[in-house]
């Protein structure tokens, strides 16, 4: 069975739902693929906010710079300037569409302040900013007779004029749609369409500990990557310094916004840390204090450290962080009373499919929007709250390309899709090694690629990760797919790509620490892999 639309997006946080919304009011028909509900995304559990200039005090100097700053000489100077100017009137348009960001006690946006920012301008909705983006979309998404959502559809992979054709085919190759499995009864769909738009977010499941949710599996990345779409920057993944630690429950996100407000960190001995490590203190950027905090961890030996606010009162706190607040009373922790204790874990995937300002890819066709794509904002290290910004700024822009593109994509013969093959023969009794790779290939990811790298640690985890690639590759070619072994499929991929990259730099730069190389290279690179 075929489904046909003008437009595909694949992910339903803020980014992909942004862009489904642009292009259906601009008269295109669009189909949503998610692979759980519409509202299980990143986006959801952004807490922080969106950066954008908005107070008297601030201008687009002021953010390009603290961008720059933390990008550590990575960033791509045009895509930052143009990001942060589109930002006021993105931001206007959701509030249009009735998102009610805080107010301070004037009327005004009440603005925190995060790593990074030498300003307060981040709009939030108290610490749920995510969530109510996410559901002021939604909202509006279903006014929007255009789109069609269809959830529990797990995108497999895209399509392509080569894949179809074979590799000595002729002529430009392009994106014709995508395979995806229905996770309710295991049948394979076929959707055709002329754009394609990933906004699958990033991959923070690679690892042991992270902030993202389950979603978080790389999808988009690894779909672009075998469609031989050129990838960037995959070693500069971001570590949140603040994830609650606890032995019981998952790393809940500490909001950076808690240190705007002025909490402390500091070690078990009660030391106030961050004074020695970099002017800024508590509020440098993301990769220095989540490195401190390291450094602390692994001098004494400790299984986390401690964020101090127990300075506010109550009554702000249970105000101005109602899910943080709520969170760790849960857990026994009042934190207007008690410290919080908190580790670092994987939270950003800065790298990602490479797009220009309009959010196309290498393969014409293939959008890519928010975290899952490699605009140059990012650089070596993303400032805080940018990431929302660059969804909805992305957004708009790689609607603006769609109409040309869909004009001249018209003109050409429609393509035959053949329907998805069943590759495997039947179920497998041997489960067990797909749950097992799962947790080797995170643990391998945690131990030799995280916050401090050597080249034998990659090397390492470069052989693993090649092992569990064959296994699950067996798999995927042997037995009935389904979503657990597709997200295996898909981290496995990413994972390759994570170590490829950071072997291939020879530097330490942002997020990207290596004890063999130390320094920064005078001339900055991006890391490119793309598969031939
Ligand atoms: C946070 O609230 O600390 C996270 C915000 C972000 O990752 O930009």
């Amino acid at each position: 069975m075929s489904n046909s639309f003008d437009v595909l997006v694949i992910g339903s946080g803020i980014a992909g739902l942004s862009f489904a919304l642009k292009v259906a009011q601009r008269g295109h028909s669009v189909a949503i693929l998610t692979k759980k509900n519409k509202a299980d995304s990143n986006t959801n559990w952004a807490q922080g906010g969106i950066a954008v200039v908005t107070s008297q005090t601030d201008d687009f100097a002021k953010h390009v710079r603290d961008t720059l700053v933390a990008g550590d000489g990575l960033c791509d100077e045009k895509v930052v300037r143009e990001i942060v100017r589109d930002g006021p009137e993105r931001v206007r348009e959701l509030v249009e569409i009735g998102l009610k960001f805080s107010r301070d006690a004037d009327g005004g946006y009440d603005l925190g302040r995060e790593g990074g920012h030498s300003e307060r301008r981040v709009l939030h909705v108290k610490d749920m900013t995510g969530k109510a983006i996410e559901e002021a979309l939604i909202k509006a998404i279903s006014r929007e007779p255009r789109i069609a959502m269809f959830e529990h559809m797990f995108a497999i992979d895209v399509i392509t004029r080569r894949k179809l054709a074979g590799p000595q085919s002729r002529g430009a190759d392009r994106v014709l749609g995508a395979y995806a499995l229905d996770v309710r009864d295991g049948r394979v769909l076929t959707f055709s369409a002329p754009v394609v738009m990933l906004s699958t977010g990033g991959a923070g499941q690679a690892y042991l500990y992270t902030t993202n949710p389950d979603i978080a599996t790389g999808d988009g990345i690894a779909m672009a990557y075998r469609a031989g779409v050129e990838v960037r920057n995959m070693e500069f993944i971001q570590f949140h310094p603040t994830a609650l630690y606890s032995t019981t429950a998952a790393r809940f996100l500490i909001s950076e916004a808690v240190r705007g407000e002025g909490a402390v960190l500091r070690n078990l001995a009660g030391e106030a840390f961050m004074k020695g490590y970099h002017k800024m203190a508590d509020l440098a950027p993301r990769d220095i204090v989540a490195r401190a905090i390291d450094t602390e961890m692994k001098k004494s030996g400790a299984a986390h450290v401690w964020l101090d606010i127990t300075h506010r009162n109550e009554a702000f706190l249970r105000t101005r962080f109602p899910q943080i607040y709520q969170t760790c009373k849960q857990l026994g922790i009042n934190i207007a009373k008690a410290m919080i204790p908190v580790v670092p874990a994987a939270h950003y995937t800065c790298g990602g499919v490479a797009t220009n300002l309009s959010a196309e890819t290498s393969l014409d066709g293939l959008y890519a929007c928010g975290e899952v794509a490699c605009t140059g904002l990012h650089g070596a290290n993303r400032l805080a709250s940018n990431s929302l910004l660059e969804a909805v700024v992305m957004a708009h822009r790689g609607a603006e390309s769609v109409d040309g593109y869909l004009r001249a994509a018209r003109k050409l013969p429609a393509p035959v899709i053949p329907d998805w093959i069943e590759l495997g023969a039947g179920d497998t009794d041997e489960r067990v090694v797909v749950t097992h790779n799962w947790d080797e290939l995170r643990r391998t990811m945690w131990d030799y690629v995280s916050i401090m790298r050597t080249t034998k640690r990659l090397e390492r985890a470069r052989t693993r990760i090649a092992n569990l690639d064959r296994e699950i590759g067996e798999y995927y070619w042997n037995f009935s797919v389904d979503a657990r072994l597709l997200e295996l499929r898909n981290l496995i991929q990413v994972a390759e790509l994570i170590v490829a990259c950071a072997l291939q730099r020879h530097e330490s730069r942002g997020l990207h620490a290596i004890a063999d190389y130390p320094k920064k290279r005078k001339a900055a690179r991006d890391s490119r892999l793309r598969k031939t």
